[in-house]
């Protein structure tokens, strides 16, 4: 009997409204029109103002929280971040900056990563959270893969999509939705990225 390895690709994102959620599950769906990849979709929580505060250990809704072990146990990273003035939001950053143990292990050294995110305002600062977004992934010794011009609707799209990850431009309230070329740039970002991790766990 012939059995077949499945590789997990981990889709990190943290979301307030919604966007950067709904381009999660667009990554993930190009993940899985990669033979052998799944996604695994997992955020985490807020950062509290106030040092006592706690919040249960499971949310009451949507994906769980992510654990190191996601991490360790998935072959690649997709990371999908709101924009907050021009970088990444702080409950990733924070999630990240507890990562120390892997660093030091290298247990994310040689991994793909890809990043994505959602703003406002169409020159709000996708780029420069993109680019932030790369740094910790970079120092973990992760491969950044971003999107390439083949990828046509990158020349095209009127909104959201940089050589650097999927974005998405959000409007005001959040609520706009994505276009048809985010939506397939997402997809492609998740569809790459899978495409890399399977081949580099052959
Ligand atoms: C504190 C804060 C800072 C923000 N900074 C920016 C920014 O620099 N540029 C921008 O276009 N939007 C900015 N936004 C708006 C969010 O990036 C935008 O609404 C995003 O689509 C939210 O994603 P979500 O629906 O996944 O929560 C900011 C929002 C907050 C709350």
């Amino acid at each position: 009997m012939v059995t077949t390895v499945m590789f997990e690709i981990l889709v990190l994102y943290y979301s307030r409204h919604g966007a950067t959620y709904e381009m999660a599950q667009l990554v993930a769906r190009g993940i899985e029109e990669v033979p052998n990849a799944q996604a695994r979709i997992r955020t985490v929580p807020p950062v509290s103002t106030i040092c006592e505060a706690t919040a249960d250990e499971i949310p009451s809704e949507g994906p769980p929280y992510a654990t190191h072990d996601d991490l360790r146990e998935c072959v690649g990273i997709a990371l999908g971040s709101p924009t907050r003035f021009g970088n990444m939001a702080s409950p990733l950053k924070y999630f990240f900056d507890s990562t120390s143990d892997l660093w030091l292990s290298g247990a994310l050294a040689g991994k793909p990563a890809a990043v994505f995110t959602s703003t406002s305002s169409l020159h709000g600062g996708q780029e420069s959270t993109l680019l932030s977004m790369a740094l910790p992934l970079i120092h973990h010794g992760m491969l950044f893969t971003g999107l390439p011009y083949s990828e046509i609707d990158l020349m095209h799209t009127k909104t959201g999509g940089t050589p650097y990850g999927a974005s998405h431009t959000a409007g005001a309230d959040s609520k706009r939705a994505l276009s048809d070329e985010e939506k397939r740039l997402c997809k492609a970002l998740g569809k790459r990225l899978a495409g890399i991790a399977v081949k580099l766990s052959n």
